[in-house]
């Protein structure tokens, strides 16, 4: 049994879009717990350090300006494999792709666009994890 934990973020659309419960009770209802969260706008300088992995992609430039664009709700998840568990949730990166009954698959139809992040493994996970959270705002 892995114990881990996880870092998902519900992107602007989906905090536009008021999906921000539905998201916090699929994880819930799942049996994952919530371990901290908040509301919070992403600068410029936290988009480009969590998704320094894209630096070189062409879509760097808008994936950044898309994420600063408006609030976004942070949260650390723990649980049984919550890392792969969680993108399984999510659905594939690409709406067009991802399975009806997932978190994509429900509620987006583009690829930048796509409602939610979560780690995609466990030094990921850690490094993001303290990239949005102080220790003393995770219980
Ligand atoms: P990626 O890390 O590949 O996907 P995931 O979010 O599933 O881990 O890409 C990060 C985000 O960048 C992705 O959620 C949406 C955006 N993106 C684009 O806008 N265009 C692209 O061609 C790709 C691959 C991703
Ligand atoms: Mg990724």
């Amino acid at each position: 049994m892995a114990i881990q934990t996880t870092f998902l973020m519900v992107k602007p659309d989906g905090v536009k879009r008021q999906l921000v419960g539905d998201i916090v009770d699929r994880f819930e209802r799942k049996g994952f717990e919530l371990k901290g969260a908040k509301l919070m706008q992403v600068t410029e300088e936290l988009a480009k350090k969590h998704y320094a992995e894209h630096a070189e992609r062409p879509f760097f430039g808008e994936l950044v300006e898309f994420i600063t664009s408006g609030p976004v709700f942070a949260m650390v998840w723990e649980g049984e494999n919550v890392i792969s568990v969680a993108r399984l949730m999510m659905g594939a990166t690409n709406p067009a792709e991802s399975a009806p009954g997932t978190i994509r698959g429900d509620y987006s139809t583009t690829l930048s666009h796509n409602v939610i992040h979560g780690s995609d493994s466990l030094a990921a996970a850690e490094r993001e994890i303290g990239l949005f959270f102080n220790e003393n705002e995770l219980v």
